[in-house]
């Protein structure tokens, strides 16, 4: 699949196997490639990075590879000065290339650093999470927290490739796997009943990580990315925003829960809220948001609000990069495979609605 956007235009290969492709995909796509530098934590290399190794190796390139922390830990201001002092001491120049090896959180450091390195240098996504694979490694967006919000530094940075080999998820904790799903069921709702049915039929065999199940499932969930991204790469339009549905709660949940919650955990719960409000309005039928919750149910993942104070709920989303005056931005789902709408929602319904999912 290409991800058409002018001369950022790129290709995202899906196969069973490709890593043992990836050093041929590379040469053949950034010709000027010259050095590479995989980025990619410990764990993910101890069980992967021999066979990237290889392919990089049977291509002819010479690759350093730089060790960041698992997880949301890999995304600081701290990180990216740490990977950029060890570019420079590898002699990094404007045509070496960036290889982002892990789950979202390398790829959103990976890809901030790509993008200001020397200004700017080439980038390969390898997604190794179900969650990469189907959003973080495509469409561009890269970025490291702050500590008063998630993902407020970071910057556009579309790799030259990403190359998806859902054989990789087989090593996928389960609870990984899980999180990544939320993500899936997301643009089953926002645009695509097909694939919510598949997601149906198929919850368990996508657990069980099975192949070919899997490989249909990112297939599907990329081109969706893809079409959001061509049609508004900068998130200007109002229209990549609908990807966000499920991450207004979601991002302020995993926030206050952060390190115990993960991403498409927090997501589950957001588009149950999102729902909720929708449902409310008159915007989602109730059996539609039935449909939902016994999907997400179905699948491991929790919709309830854990534990939290509502002030801190509250100070979470006005932090968030979805506030507009009083309000806060959600995306309101209107069934299941409809577009949803974006619209500000007061912070009295919100409270309201809070109070309902027992938070008071
Ligand atoms: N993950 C949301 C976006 O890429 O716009």
């Amino acid at each position: 699949m290409t991800v058409r956007l002018g001369v950022r235009s790129y290709p995202v290969y899906v196969a069973l196997g490709l890593i043992s492709g990836v050093g041929s995909l590379i040469a053949e796509r950034l010709p000027s490639a010259a050095k590479c530098a995989i980025v990619t934590s410990e764990n993910i290399w101890g069980i992967h990075g021999r066979a990237l190794a290889k392919s990089l190796e049977a291509a002819g390139f010479e690759a350093d590879i730089v060790h960041v922390p698992d997880g949301e830990k890999a995304k600081s201001w701290s990180e990216a000065a740490r990977l950029i002092g060890e570019l420079l001491d590898l002699g990094f120049d404007r045509r070496s290339t960036l290889i982002a090896f892990g789950g979202g959180a390398v790829g959103d450091l990976a890809g901030f650093v790509a993008a200001i390195y020397l200004r700017g240098i080439n980038l390969v996504q390898i997604p190794t999470t179900l969650l990469a694979h189907v959003d973080s490694a495509i469409g561009g967006k890269a970025a490291v927290n702050h500590p008063k919000g998630k993902n407020l530094i970071g910057a556009f940075k579309q790799p030259g490739l990403v190359v998806s080999d859902p054989e990789l998820l087989a090593s996928l904790p389960e609870r990984e796997m899980r999180s990544g799903l939320a993500e899936v069921v997301k643009y089953g709702v926002i645009a695509d009943s097909k694939l919510f049915k598949n997601v149906e039929e198929k919850g368990d065999a996508l657990r069980d990580a099975e192949p070919d199940a899997l490989t249909e499932v990112v297939r599907r969930c990329v081109v969706i990315k893809a079409r959001y991204v061509e049609e508004d790469e900068r998130d200007l339009e109002g229209i990549r925003a609908a990807l966000n549905y499920g991450h207004t709660m979601g991002h302020a949940v995993e926030t206050l829960m952060a390190p115990r919650m993960r991403h498409g955990e927090a997501v589950a719960i957001g588009m149950e809220f999102a729902g909720r409000i929708s449902a409310g309005l008159g915007l989602m039928e109730e059996g539609e948001l039935e449909r939902q919750r016994g999907l997400l149910a179905s699948l491991g993942l929790e919709t309830g609000i854990p534990e939290l104070k509502l002030g801190d709920i509250l100070d979470a989303l006005s932090r968030d990069k979805k506030v507009e005056g009083g309000s806060v931005r959600f995306v309101l789902p209107t069934g299941i495979g409809t577009a949803p709408v974006l619209r500000p929602i007061d912070k009295d319904l919100i409270v309201q609605e809070l109070g309902r999912a027992g938070v008071g």
